[in-house]
């Protein structure tokens, strides 16, 4: 694989993968801007390039104890590749690498793709946030302990 970290010219494409995968609530780039604004003190973004650019993204808030997946998305050109799951992989390092103890995130409760992936991973259940994504569109908290080694 390709990684490595995002830099401030990424992300006009990071934008336009985010309008694919995310149509309904897509960051801006002005969110993103902030965000690489925090790295490295208590962020961590990364990229996957292909032969045609970027095509995956990854980030994470670790601030030890706590951590947070931000993101991730992966191009619909790329998906079921195995793309995810490695990026995943790394961001579970890094926020063990930086003191993190446990990592939270948030799903859409109908992203029956990414809770597979989530699952597979080690992470659970926590709590169920009702019209988070917009009305009838809930979020899935999922928690994982960052004490064991990362299955899968
Ligand atoms: C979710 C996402 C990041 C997965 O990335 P990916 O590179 O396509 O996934 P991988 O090829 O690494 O697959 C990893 C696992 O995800 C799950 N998965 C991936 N695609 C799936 C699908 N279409 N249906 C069900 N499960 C799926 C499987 O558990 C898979 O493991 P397996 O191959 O052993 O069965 C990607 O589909 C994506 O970017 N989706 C749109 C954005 C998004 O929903 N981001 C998450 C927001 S919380």
């Amino acid at each position: 694989m390709t990684v490595r970290p995002m830099r401030w010219w990424d992300i006009e494409s990071v934008i336009a993968i985010e309008h694919q995968v995310f149509p309904e609530t897509a960051w801006t780039a002005e969110q993103f801007w902030s965000e690489l604004a925090h790295v490295p003190a208590n962020r961590w973004y990364v990229v996957h390039e292909d032969e045609q650019g970027v095509d995956a993204y990854v980030g994470l808030f670790a601030l030890a104890p706590e951590s947070d997946v931000q993101t991730i998305a992966v191009a619909q050109r790329s998906q079921g590749r195995g793309l995810g799951r490695e990026l995943m992989r790394g961001l579970l390092d890094e926020a063990r690498t930086r003191g993190c103890s446990h990592i939270f995130l948030e799903v859409g409760a109908q992203n029956v793709a990414a809770i597979a992936l989530y699952g597979s991973l080690g992470f659970e259940h926590q709590a169920r946030r009702s019209n988070y994504y917009g009305p009838g569109r809930d979020a899935l908290v999922l928690r994982r302990s960052l004490r064991e080694e990362s299955v899968s």
